[in-house]
């Protein structure tokens, strides 16, 4: 499984994992992997404190950042202040919002506790700051979503040494990446979780690689096991981006009440639905994911407005899974998590799964072997 991609980042397995968890991204660089933070929730000043953490805690082990610089914002939103943001969210989604809540009995924010950080950095300033922070820290590798990131972001990351990756959903999709000057390509199938495209994993990939070869792709979505990882090989990729595998690890921060929900899921339990960010992100079906695909919904907004009208009411649905995992409103948190959801089982830690991983490839491997030519 030494990949040419083991070689360039000095890594033993090629398992690449996405986390917007500090400790997961350690402790799967630690194991010989390559792990990558995910920026997108976290404020400039917030990210500075992470990747310290991490430039402190990783052993001199390599690691990445992910930023999110959409190419197709709302209208108007890319050179928008937060406020005239915040304005152009219709009263009738508040309206919404809200009746939903007060549906499944979701108290507001106590007073003087603030909701979430509503805008993250899916602005261009908010992903450039990012970019910045990152690259003064000694991460090996930016990843972009979401279309390809911008020519100063692409000049600014070799500038430093660091070579650039970025996610698609298509074959089309990928030859824009790799003219825009990116270096690796993440071929996500439908089946991850978060924001995904339509085609499948096992479709996907091969095509990838055939239309951006010879630059190396990783294969992402529904990847978790050895056996998964052998055929994304096969297919051609250089290594497997790994996301919804690391919420159930024990270094993951993910609310427990949302662990269990994710342990109990099926592979047909998630949705790719538009409520959380206005794009299909393929998330945990939920009530309320259930209530904005459903008919009395008002629709979502672009990105990035749906996220910002629904940022408060995130955290309300979470500080009441919190409270009382049971409760009615405790059913409206989830997580975008893709369809490997249903061999999500266990909670161990992030370096036993790594292992378990890469035995479960040598004995793919020998079984295929044994098949003989
Ligand atoms: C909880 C969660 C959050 C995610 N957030 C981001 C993100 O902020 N940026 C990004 O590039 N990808 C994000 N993704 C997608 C992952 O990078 C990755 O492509 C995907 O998880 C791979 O498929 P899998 O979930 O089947 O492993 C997220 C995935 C999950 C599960």
């Amino acid at each position: 499984m030494r990949t040419k991609l083991c070689d360039q980042f000095g890594i033993e397995f090629p398992i690449f994992a996405f986390s917007h968890c500090r400790d997961v991204v350690a402790a799967v660089s630690k194991a010989g992997g390559f792990g990558v933070l995910g920026a997108l929730a976290f404020s400039p000043e917030q990210l500075q404190i992470e990747l310290a953490w991490l430039d402190e805690h990783i052993d001199g082990k390599p690691y990445g950042v992910d930023i999110v610089m959409p190419a197709n914002l709302a209208e108007g939103a890319a050179d928008a202040t937060k406020s005239q943001l915040e304005a152009m969210i219709p009263q009738k989604h508040r309206d919404f919002i809200e009746s939903t809540l007060a549906k499944y009995g979701v108290p507001p924010l106590p007073e003087g506790v603030a909701g979430a950080e509503s805008l993250l950095g899916w602005t261009p300033s908010g992903g450039h700051s990012h970019v910045d922070v990152a690259l003064k820290h000694d991460i090996r590798l930016l990843v972009n979503a979401l279309g390809p990131p911008p020519p100063d972001v692409v000049a600014q990351a070799h500038r430093h040494n660091v070579p650039v990756a970025a996610l698609v959903g298509s074959p089309e999709q990928a030859l824009k990446q790799v003219a825009a000057g990116v270096d690796i390509i993440v071929a996500s199938g439908t089946e991850a979780g978060g924001h995904t495209g339509e085609i499948s994993t096992m479709v996907l990939t091969p095509q990838v690689v055939d239309a951006v070869a010879p630059a190396p792709v990783l294969a992402a979505g529904g990847i978790a096991t050895g056996r998964q990882m052998a055929a994304a090989l096969a297919l051609g990729a250089e290594g497997v981006w790994t996301g919804s595998m690391w919420l159930t690890v024990k270094e993951s921060d993910l609310q427990p009440a949302v662990v269990q929900r994710v342990m109990h899921a099926s592979s047909r339990d998630t949705v790719r639905s538009r409520a959380m960010t206005g794009k299909p992100a393929r998330q945990l079906r939920t009530p309320w994911t259930e209530a904005w695909d459903g008919p009395e919904s008002p629709g979502t907004l672009p990105m990035p407005l749906q996220f910002m009208a629904t940022a408060e009411a995130y955290s309300r649905m979470y500080r009441a899974a919190e409270a009382d995992p049971d409760s009615p409103a405790a059913q409206l948190a989830g997580t975008p998590i893709g369809q490997i959801a249903g061999m999500l089982n266990s909670v161990r830690p992030a370096r036993d799964v790594i292992f378990e991983m890469v035995e479960q490839y040598a004995a793919a491997i020998e079984r295929l072997d044994a098949l003989g030519k």
